[in-house]
């Protein structure tokens, strides 16, 4: 039987309640979420229990995150939900803040990473990991983590968190966790509830052309841009909207001449009224 994390809901409350942890000497990880929770995050709240006596989760759509004609509105949301799942993974406590709470009347500060916001999801979402860093900023000195986890789907933003940490001298760890999959593949994510029937199908799409250009390395390929027209082929032909193919370094996510092994490959592409991504380790 798993005892019921805390729920906070402002930033001071939750900031006390971890002061309160820090003088009992406990070390607290972290895991950011929009909620919805899936496999994939309830895999993120097992490595945080693992790696620190007490685990965070905080729950909140954050909307400097989403373009003016992105999906903000229909993000799935669950809250009664998330918490249940939290508690049975474990989590002590949790963050679900309001917008107003996070973000009260004259907010004006945002956090950029800029070379590594530039280019994949950075161009085609503009402000999107602006946003993204700002919140995990503000949620980092809420929370004090010493260590937070963040699953390598969103890999560009996992190497953004990293680079923000090392420029402004955060003190804390941070995790990247693999990819979880359902069994056709499909990488877990929230926006997966808003596929169809014949939408989820096309979604395996992603991880296919992953494996079919992964193959085509695997014989002998070296050409990138061979590799990333093959999968953009793939995702096309199964009726999807590929947004970009790329093959990048794995560390500093440039751009490279040639594939090697350790570099990483990276998709999106829309389904239906759905984006999604995905990417694998060549
Ligand atoms: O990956 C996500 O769910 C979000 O981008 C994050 C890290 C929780 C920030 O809102």
């Amino acid at each position: 039987m798993s005892t019921r994390p805390s729920v906070y809901r402002t930033a001071s409350e939750v900031a006390e309640a971890r002061a309160q942890m820090s003088r009992q000497g406990e070390s607290l990880a972290f895991v950011p979420t929009m909620g919805f929770l899936h496999r994939g995050h309830l895999s993120l709240i097992a490595e945080a229990r693992r790696r620190c006596r007490r685990t965070a989760v905080s729950i909140f759509v954050n909307p400097l995150q989403f373009g003016p004609s992105e999906d903000l509105a229909r993000y799935p949301r669950d809250l009664e939900g998330d918490i249940d799942k939290c508690a049975g993974a474990g989590a002590d406590l949790i963050f679900c803040p309001t917008v107003e709470e996070l973000y009260p009347p004259g907010f004006q500060t945002q956090v950029e990473v800029t070379e590594l916001s530039k280019g994949l999801c950075g161009e085609h979402r503009p402000g999107h990991f602006r946003g993204v860093a700002t919140v995990v900023l503000k949620l980092f000195n809420l929370l004090s983590p010493d260590a937070a986890i963040f699953g390598e789907k969103d890999y560009q933003q996992l190497s953004i968190v990293r680079q923000m940490a090392r420029d402004l001298g955060l003190r804390l760890e941070i995790v990247g966790c693999p990819i979880v999959r359902e069994d056709d593949g499909l990488a877990m994510s929230s926006r997966n509830s808003g596929l169809d029937p014949s939408e989820r199908r096309q979604a395996t799409s992603l991880y296919r052309a992953l494996g079919v250009a992964r193959h085509r390395f695997a014989a002998g390929e070296r050409d990138p841009s061979v590799l990333t027209a093959t999968a953009i082929e793939v995702m096309a032909q199964a009726g999807a909207r590929p947004e970009y193919a790329e093959l990048r370094d794995g560390r500093t996510l440039q751009t490279v001449n040639q594939a090697e092994r350790g570099q990483r490959l990276l998709v999106a592409a829309h389904v239906g009224r759905t984006r999604l991504i995905d990417n694998v380790e060549l």
